[in-house]
């Protein structure tokens, strides 16, 4: 247990130098080619600084990511590329006369087995230009990617066959490398033997060779047009992935100064010296009250028409359903008038109901003679099995007993 804390200790402490790791430093010049080269064994050590001391070596996926210090992207003038998590990453690029001094960028790297991500920086210090390289070419390079060119040992053997291409003595300088996807190539089927294609671009302050300048003479650029191939090549290729493409081949000569832009050429409209300038006619005015009339006065003529025709509807034809509504609402009340005088009746019938019950709501009573038959012989009556159901429609002399 105290082993474990102590190797832990040990390891806190470690990662404490680890953070205080000194910066990566590179230098390049104005209108040269950088090229840093991300490898994924030195980043290695620091996921794992003690593993070493037991001789175990890891080869994890690495994934980089770069940035300007406290912004989000790269400088213009950098990029950076990294095809898989297995390979390394590379930061390139150009710097112009503008991208002078020092470039802090930000290397994220994750660690895509353990997820673990360390955190490294980069200053690059720009010098001024070197060299002037004058004379410029660029080659297509089609059976390349941008990776493999990137590497220096590919660059060098690049640079070894164009230099005899190019009959120079002096070394030649990368002035750029760019992938053809960036100048609208397309992106090449994931099978093998297919390529992006790359583009080199190199600098020398030596002229070009007679065997370059073929390029130039325009019988060259008609059978490249034609055929897309030209008989007079003089390419010099040791490894064939390195071949060019003599029809893409461009000369840039810098040494004579650029062309002035040519004059502005004269219109026909240049005034005359000393000429009199008579303006065009200013054209007749137009009369715009029939528009007016037609697209606003007719339409607000309708509107106030279809207002005054629901203003009658809504207030004059009101009066009517007045008139309606005061019939039914008398109805209402001569409705409610008697309803109340028959309900007061009622109420004083019921009142009176221990006095004596009205005459004619008595049992066995005659209606003609308004005689009244005895509770006792009613009683019989009513048990008898012959008594009549409505008594008024009977005589009651004959039926009943008279006492
Ligand atoms: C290098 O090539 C890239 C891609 O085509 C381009 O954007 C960049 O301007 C070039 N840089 C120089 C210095 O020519
Ligand atoms: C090579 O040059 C030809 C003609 O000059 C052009 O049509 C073609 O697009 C170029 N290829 C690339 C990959 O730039």
């Amino acid at each position: 247990m105290a082993d474990k804390s102590w190797e832990l200790c040990l390891t806190v402490c470690l990662a404490c130098l680890l953070a205080v790791h000194a910066d990566i430093k590179a230098f390049t010049q104005v209108g040269q080619l950088f090229v840093h080269e991300l490898k994924r064994e030195t980043f290695q050590g620091d996921f794992e600084p003690f593993l070493k001391h037991y001789g175990r070596v890891y080869d994890d996926p690495m994934v980089f990511k770069c940035n300007k210090q406290y912004f989000p992207d790269l400088p213009h003038w950098l990029r950076f590329t990294q095809r898989h998590p297995m390979d390394n990453g590379f930061l390139y690029g150009t710097p112009l006369e503008e991208d002078q001094g020092k470039n802090v960028i930000e290397i994220t790297v994750i660690n895509k087995r353990s997820y673990d991500t360390f955190r490294d920086r980069m200053v690059i210090t720009v010098g001024p230009p070197g060299k002037k390289m004058p004379y410029q070419a660029e080659f297509y390079i089609p059976l390349r990617e941008i990776e493999k060119v990137l590497s220096s040992d590919v660059q060098d053997d690049i640079k070894n066959d164009i230099q005899k291409m190019w009959g120079a003595t002096h070394r030649l300088t990368f002035v750029n490398i760019s992938s053809a996807i960036e100048r609208g190539g397309r992106v090449p089927l994931p099978l093998p033997g297919h390529y992006e294609g790359v583009y080199v671009k190199l600098g020398s302050e030596q002229p070009f060779s007679d065997c370059l300048l073929r390029t130039e003479r325009p019988e060259h650029r008609q059978q490249c047009r034609a055929t897309e191939k030209a008989s007079t090549s003089c390419t010099v290729c040791s490894d064939p992935s390195n071949c060019i493409t003599w029809c893409n081949t461009t000369l840039i000569d810098l040494s004579k100064p650029p062309p002035p832009p040519p004059a502005p050429t004269r219109g026909s409209e240049i005034l005359e010296a000393q000429g009199f300038y008579d303006p065009p006619e200013s054209p007749p005015t137009h009369d715009y009250l029939p528009a007016y009339i037609g697209m606003v006065i007719v339409p607000l003529v309708l509107i106030v028409l279809l207002c005054a025709v629901l203003a009658y509807v809504m207030c004059c034809r009101r009066e009517g359903v007045d008139k309606r509504d005061a019939k039914t609402a008398d109805i209402q009340l001569y409705h409610h008038r008697t309803i109340h005088s028959d309900s007061d009746e009622l109420r004083g019938m019921a009142d009176s109901r221990h006095a004596s019950r009205p005459q004619s709501t008595l049992p066995m009573f005659n209606a003609r003679t308004g005689e009244r038959m005895p509770a006792l012989q009613r009683q019989f009556h009513a048990d008898s099995p012959h008594i009549p159901l409505i008594m008024a429609q009977q005589d009651p002399n004959t039926d009943i007993p008279s006492r």
